[in-house]
């Protein structure tokens, strides 16, 4: 019998304090995650400093607790995983500090992981018998990549982003329609209420690549509720919302079957706090089925950030004996796929 594999899980890249168990790349033991979204509500979007000075605050008591939910001793450990960008790079260096001095204490090896990877394993934790070859759908604050995954180990970026990621998209449209942040959550409920009506551009949709805008979007909804503003029109906001939905939601559905279709690869995977998005689920999972395509997202607690997803991402770095010297650095723009965990 082989012996199980516990990897504790470290994340602090933004504005959650999250730490986790994860057994053998998949089971997860624990998974706590302390958000700050009350306390960077009021300022309208997350604030760095405020962000660090929080999860120092935050960070050794979310440990502890999820090694206690875990029902583990330190010793049980194999090694720690911590997410070491991209992100903010005040907030990722209480997590790093905190995981190299706890590497360090109990002598047990640290593994440098990268975040945006760390979303794209959440679909294994999810489904258990779920391996690469596929293509995964990154989808959050920060990021909107279409990645080629031939192994675990393997992150070829297919397409990205030229401008605003989606999800910052949602935030800032969310933003001029007052409704508040996280936008993203907010937009969604109003688009309950309307009808996609009005015409928005879904930029580069048919450009032959792999790549995505949405600032002209998000400049369009702006230029709209100016226009009507500024001739006394009323805005039916719910018709914004769920119109502005629409066009993010085709333009991310085309270009990921087209990523799929272009590798001969039949299994897409969702992932990141935008992949929470009920109507996106939905359309991407009728897209996929229509294509002949397998589509895999996790539950919406493994899309926004926490660490069982940046611990099972480091356990198989961990396989691969791809671990880190206590000299790791925080790298605030960590491309996806990058080997220099060193510096
Ligand atoms: O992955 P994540 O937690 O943090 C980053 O790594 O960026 O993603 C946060 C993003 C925010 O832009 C938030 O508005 C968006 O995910 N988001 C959503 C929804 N829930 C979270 N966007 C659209 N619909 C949602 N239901
Ligand atoms: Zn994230």
């Amino acid at each position: 019998m082989t012996k199980d594999i516990l990897i504790l899980g470290i994340e602090t890249s933004c504005d959650e304090t999250a730490a986790a168990l994860v057994k053998n790349g998949r089971e997860v033991l624990s998974n706590v995650i302390l958000s700050q979204i009350d306390i960077h509500e009021k300022y309208g979007g997350v604030v760095p400093e405020i962000a660090s000075r929080n999860h120092i605050y935050d960070i050794s008591g979310v440990v502890d607790e999820a090694i206690n939910q875990a029902n583990i001793k330190l010793d049980d450990i194999d090694a720690i995983a911590v997410t070491y960008g991209p992100g903010l790079v005040g907030a990722l260096l209480v997590g790093l500090s905190y995981a190299k001095a706890l590497s360090f204490a109990i002598d047990k090896p640290l593994i440098g992981v990268n975040h945006i990877e760390g979303h794209i394993f959440a679909n294994f934790i999810e489904h258990k018998e779920l391996e690469p070859p596929l293509i995964s759908l990154v989808v959050s604050g920060g990021h909107t990549h279409l990645v080629y995954m031939e192994n675990y180990d393997n992150f070829q970026i297919l397409g990205a982003t030229k401008d605003d990621a989606a999800g910052e998209a949602y935030d800032k449209v969310a933003r001029v329609l007052g409704l508040g942040y996280p936008g993203g959550p907010k937009l969604e409920k109003l688009a309950l209420e309307g009808t996609a009506a009005l015409e928005f551009p879904r930029a580069m949709i048919h450009e032959d690549n792999l790549d995505f805008s949405f600032s002209g979007l998000k400049s369009a909804v702006i230029n709209y509720l100016n226009k009507m503003n500024m001739t006394n029109q009323d805005i039916n906001k719910a018709d914004v919302a769920a119109s502005f939905q629409q066009a993010v939601s085709d333009v991310i559905a085309a270009k990921a079957i087209a990523a799929c279709k272009a590798n001969g690869v039949t299994k897409l995977a969702f992932c990141g706090g935008v992949a929470c998005n009920t109507f996106l689920r939905e359309n991407l999972a009728s897209a996929s089925s229509e294509n002949g395509i397998e589509f895999y997202v996790p539950s919406r607690i493994l899309c926004t950030d926490n660490a069982a997803m940046i611990a099972a991402r480091g356990h198989y770095s961990y396989l691969q004996g791809n671990t880190s010297g206590l000299a790791l650095n925080a790298i605030a723009s960590l491309k996806i796929g990058a080997k220099e965990v060193q510096i």
